[in-house]
Formats: structure tokens, sequence, C-alpha cells
């Protein structure tokens, strides 16, 4: 197993390029099952989730090559409707394949997927939209069964939650249904954003794009035309690399960004003291000569990301003064705070929030990794934590950062890959 090692530097400078975004491409490489020949997609992230997407269409029958940012699906020759545990099991975006597979051949089992390290994430909502449109579903042996008697129905679905592959799924169910699906409390992620801006321009009526409340009229099972795309930049990544830049005090520029997309982050950045230099896809950071610390609560777009909120934690234990972060999306997202406290964070956590003291001195040590976003943020307090920094468990960081530690030793961090 792999782990990353750490010294701390005075600063880092320089560009880093961000990658295409993980979340939007992943329900853009589910939505190739609706097309009716191959697809082309663009600037893809290398990274082990969607790897795992692609073999995932490959183990159902589908053409894919991946090279480089590029692949190309043709799922036209799709013959499995079967999505098995193995694959699942290690990515549970997977559940992204139930709406279009459902919609296109009137049936299909995917493993249900199970727990995961910040929270339960259940997917109820997700097989109660399907039920409304006339799906028929069983659970049996860790498989959700779907079947659609009568095909799929257009109708009008009001989510209890928001929630971001929910709404891809059932819009991508209602593209091939019969008539038309009103989605209200949809989520208005910019990946949510960027697959209905597609499948509009693949020939889909589809109202309300950007709000909370999508129209989709659906094609009665004919498959689309689309067209090749580039997938929209990462804003995560980039969150993650505006705060690298930030809690190292250092001015960095990120290049192929799309700064409207990061408009919480950059305001709470603002807050703590940060400056910035905008272009239409460059942001540079001018970092805060002392940090001020900050009060968040993670919502869902436009407000703050939960998917940033563990990289503002690390950032936080270096402002002056008190920090509150709220986590108000996953119950069991705080497991980083453990971690941190071993390198000196003084942090409390009640319930959902967590009081950041700052500033301490971090110092290096042995550190695991729980989930994607926690890893980056023991990244960041590995660049400034004095002394050696070792990262065990970096897989969860390897499904969704593209080659982070070149990223970062390109702007001068001291950043090693290693074998265990
Ligand atoms: C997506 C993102 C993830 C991000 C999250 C929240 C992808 C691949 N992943 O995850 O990085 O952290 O949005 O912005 O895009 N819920 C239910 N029932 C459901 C579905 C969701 O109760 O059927 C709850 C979840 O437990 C959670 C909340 O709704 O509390 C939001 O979850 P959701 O938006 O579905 O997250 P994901 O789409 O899995």
């Amino acid at each position: 197993m792999d782990y990353l090692q750490l010294q701390n530097i005075d600063s880092l400078a320089g560009t880093i390029e961000i990658s295409g975004a993980k979340n939007a491409s992943l329900p853009l490489i589910a939505m190739t099952i609706l097309a009716k020949k191959s697809v082309t997609i663009t600037n893809l992230p290398q990274v082990a989730d969607i790897r795992t997407l692609l073999k995932l269409l490959s183990n159902l029958g589908a053409t894919v090559t991946f090279e480089g940012t590029k692949a190309v699906v043709d799922t036209s020759v799709l013959t499995q409707t079967k999505a098995t545990y193995d694959i699942v099991k290690t990515m549970r975006a997977s559940i992204l394949v139930l709406g279009p597979i459902l919609a296109r051949f009137g049936h299909c089992e995917v493993s249900l997927p199970g727990g995961c390290a910040i929270g339960q994430r259940p997917i109820d909502l997700h097989l109660k939209a399907l039920e409304q449109m006339g799906a028929h579903i069983e659970i049996k042996s860790g498989y959700i069964e779907a079947t659609t008697p009568n095909g799929l129905q257009g109708c009008e679905i009001i989510f209890d939650k928001i929630t971001v592959t929910g709404t891809a799924n059932i819009v991508m169910a209602a593209v091939l249904a019969k008539g038309k699906t009103t989605l209200t409390n949809a989520a208005r992620e910019p990946e949510v954003v960027q697959l209905c801006k597609i499948l509009q321009k693949s020939g889909v009526r589809i109202d309300g794009i950007g709000t909370a409340i999508l129209t989709i009229y659906g094609t009665d099972g004919k498959l689309l035309d689309i067209d090749s795309f580039d997938v929209i930049p990462d804003r995560i990544e980039a969150g993650t690399y505006l705060c690298a830049g930030a809690i190292t005090q250092s001015e960095i520029t990120l290049t192929h960004v799309e700064p409207k997309h990061l408009g919480s982050v950059l305001a709470k950045l603002e807050e703590m003291g940060n400056t910035f230099t905008l272009t239409e896809n460059t942001i540079t950071i001018h970092p805060a000569k002392e940090i001020k610390p900050v009060k968040l609560v993670t919502q869902e777009y436009p407000a703050f990301p939960t998917d940033m909120q563990a990289q503002f934690l690390a950032l936080a234990t270096q402002a002056h003064g008190v920090s509150i972060i709220e986590e108000k999306l996953f119950e069991n997202r705080f497991m980083h705070v453990s971690e941190l406290q071993r390198m000196g964070a003084d942090i409390t956590l009640n319930g959902h929030t967590a009081t950041v003291n700052g500033k301490t001195a971090l110092s290096g040590t042995d550190v695991m990794a729980t989930d994607l976003r926690a890893s980056s943020a023991l990244v960041l307090a590995g660049l400034i934590a004095e002394g050696e920094t070792n990262i065990h468990r970096i897989y969860h960081l390897d499904r969704g950062y593209v080659a982070l530690e070149k990223k970062l030793e390109a702007v001068g961090a001291k950043i090693k890959r290693l074998k265990e």
C-alpha cells in the first residue's frame, strides 16, 4: 500500500492546473447508457473512481477506451444489466447506473452500496422516485432488483431531501420515460447542471436547469445522439489547492478552473483574510498575513460544500481565534478530527459542530486517511506541521485527486509517495 510523506515547508509558489471534476464525470459516464452510439468524453480526471465506473460499464458489455483524459464509451453493445457487489462496494456512485439501465432495458440489478465512513448514505429517495415512475423494486440478497412492467412514466416527484446523485439518477431515468417528469427539490450543483445541459444539447427538453425544479420531457425510449464534450473543472480539487495556498500563506495560481463554481469557498477564504485575482478561468490567491477564524455551515450548492469541510478544518487550526464548523449533510464526517488532534490541533467536537481553537503549532506524525476529503485535510496539515508527516491509507485520496503529490511538488511542497 502507498503512503505519502511530507516535510514542512516555508511557502509554496507557482501554478497548478485543475483537472476535470470527478463528481461531474461519474453521472456523465453513466449517461452514455442513454446514447445510441459511442460517446467521447474529454477532460476526465485519471482517478480510481472514474476507472471503476468505466470498468463497471465494460463489465456490462460496453466498449470502453480511456487514455490520458479522454474516454470513448460505446454502450450500443451493452448486454448485461447487473452491477455486481465487487464493483459497487468500492464506489457508492455506481448507483448512478440504476436509472439509465432501468430506463433503457426495463430491468436492472444493482448491488446495495452498504455503509460508508462518513455516514449511512441511504438511497431510499432514488428508489422511491423510480417507484413513482412505475418501477417495481425489490431488495433481494443485497441487490436492488428493479423492473418496469409498463415502462417508466413521467410523474411529479418531490425529494424530501436534496440529493446530488439522486437527482442525476432520476433525470437520466426521466429522459427515456414516457411523458413529463417534474422533479422538485432537485440538486443545483454545477455537476448536475452540466449533465442536464448535455442532455438538453442531445435533444431532450429540460426546463429549469440550475433551479430546484426540473422538468424533463421523456423521449419514450428513444436513445440519444450525444456529441463529444469536455467535463467541467473540479471545484473541490480547486478549493483544496486554494486551502494549500491559504494554510502555507503562499501566493499560488490555479488554471483551468471555473471561479463561478467556487463562490461560497472564495467567500469563506476571504473572511479568513485572503484576497483573490480572478480571470475567466484562473484564480490567484493572495494569502492573509494573519489567518482569521471562520464560522461555516455545510449545505447544498450554492452554499458551502461538505466536500470542503475537512480542508477548512485543517486551515482553521492556523487561524488566530475560534472557528466554528458545522456539518449538516453527513452524520459522521469528522473522522479527520482525531487525526488532526494527534498532530496537535485544539478541536472540540460537539455533535455536528467542531470548535477549533487556533492558532496551534502542528507536529508531524503518522496519521490515517479515513475518507477522500479527510485525506486532503491531512495533506494540508502535513504541509505546515513541524517535521515529518506520514499519511497512510491514501487509496482514499487516489479515488478523487489527480496526481496530488506531483501537483504539490511542482509548487514547492516536500511530498513523496512511498510504499508501506
Ligand atoms: C454527492 C457527492 C459527494 C458530496 C455529496 C454532498 C458525487 C459522486 N458525490 O454524494 O462528493 O459529498 O453529494 O454534496 O457526486 N440522502 C438520503 N436518501 C437518499 C439520498 C441521499 O437520505 O436517497 C441523504 C444523504 O444521506 C445525505 C444527503 O441526503 O445526508 C445528501 O446526499 P447526496 O446528495 O445524495 O450525496 P451523494 O449524491 O451520495
